[in-house]
């Protein structure tokens, strides 16, 4: 017997989170069309969505990574990019596309770092969105789900690196956590 993923509830079905990743990947076209985009995820939460995100825009996309450490034991936000993108971005249309925007620190540090290269423009796309937790103010344009104030796992978002692959997303039991 293999054990079930240690979870409370789910939030969001599988069938839910592809639907609603469709209608925003619609809002995503309809916004730039007639435009190229590119698509910047963040290792190794955003990898999820921004494949399904992706598939499903229907103007010509391009994808770029980087990913970012934080320093050990110093205040939130403290982040820094241990693999840059691949190529620039000047003069493109950008859009971030997180796994979830929380404190908003990680999306600010981000957005002040590729406005610096001169995009033509930069947007935030993010699966989940934590209101109330915000610490720092973030411009998010687009957003499939907001989420309670629970720790949450699936569709990219880990527990000590487990449960990206779960197709739903869902509250992690409290008894798994450290
Ligand atoms: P922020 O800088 O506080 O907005 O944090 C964003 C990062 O914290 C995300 O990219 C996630 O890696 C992580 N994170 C925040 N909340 C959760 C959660 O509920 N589950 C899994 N990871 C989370
Ligand atoms: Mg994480």
């Amino acid at each position: 017997m293999i054990a079930p993923p240690p979870v409370e509830r789910v939030l969001f079905t599988e069938e839910q989170v592809s639907a609603r990743i469709r209608e925003v990947a619609q809002e995503i076209s309809v916004k730039y069309a007639g435009r190229e985009l590119k698509l910047i995820a963040v290792l190794k939460g955003a990898v999820f969505f921004l494949t399904e995100l992706a598939r499903a825009i229907e103007i010509p996309v391009k994808i770029d990574f980087l990913a970012i450490s934080s320093f050990r034991g110093s205040a939130p936000g403290m982040v820094r990019i241990a693999k840059d993108l691949d190529d620039p971005i000047q003069d493109e249309d950008v859009l971030l596309v997180e796994d979830i925007v929380d404190t908003g620190f990680t999306t600010r540090f981000l957005l002040q770092t590729l406005s610096g290269r001169a995009p033509h423009s930069i947007g935030i796309c993010t699966l989940l969105d934590r209101t109330v937790r915000r610490i720092v103010q973030v411009p998010v344009d687009f957003r499939c789900f907001e989420i309670p104030d629970r720790f949450v796992v699936g569709c990219g978002l880990d527990y000590k690196q487990f449960y990206r692959n779960l197709g739903y997303i869902a509250v992690l039991n409290p008894d798994e956590i450290e």
